[in-house]
């Protein structure tokens, strides 16, 4: 089963943007599927790598575009980005040194986080950006 399952409610309306959240969302459904199946720690540390990088490049995408075009609320969207980082990189280190234990505690966190900010944070740009012409 998995915890996230796109539709339509998650899309931006930008073809490139939602693609990049399609990948988060499995990455997600990956995790949640390794710690629910018990999977090996290596396994699980590599997959919170790649997450962890995914998530720059697609943050990095974002605010590419938001210098680009001079998005208005540009600050306040790079906060959220970097604090999503910082909590990725600080749930990386926990896990490498044996510090925490996954739960689906953290994987809710990272489900709710995902949700929250695309249906709250990243809409607000849609009709900005389209009316840019990014596709
Ligand atoms: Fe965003």
């Amino acid at each position: 089963m998995k915890l996230i399952e796109w539709d339509e409610n998650l899309s931006v309306k930008i073809d490139s943007i939602d693609e990049q959240h399609k990948v988060l969302v499995d990455m997600i459904n990956d995790f949640y599927e390794k710690i629910r199946t018990k999977a090996a720690n290596e396994l699980i540390s590599e997959l919170i790598k790649k997450m962890k990088n995914y998530t720059v490049v697609h943050f990095t995408t974002e605010e590419r575009y938001f210098k680009q075009y001079n998005y208005p609320d540009f600050e306040a969207h790079k906060k959220e980005h970097q604090d999503f980082v910082d909590k990725v990189v600080d749930l990386e280190k926990r896990f490498n040194s044996g510090k925490v234990i996954l739960s689906f505690e953290i994987t809710n966190f990272l489900k709710e986080w995902l949700i929250n900010h695309i249906q709250g944070t990243d809409m607000k740009y849609t009709n900005f950006l389209i009316q840019k012409g990014v596709k």
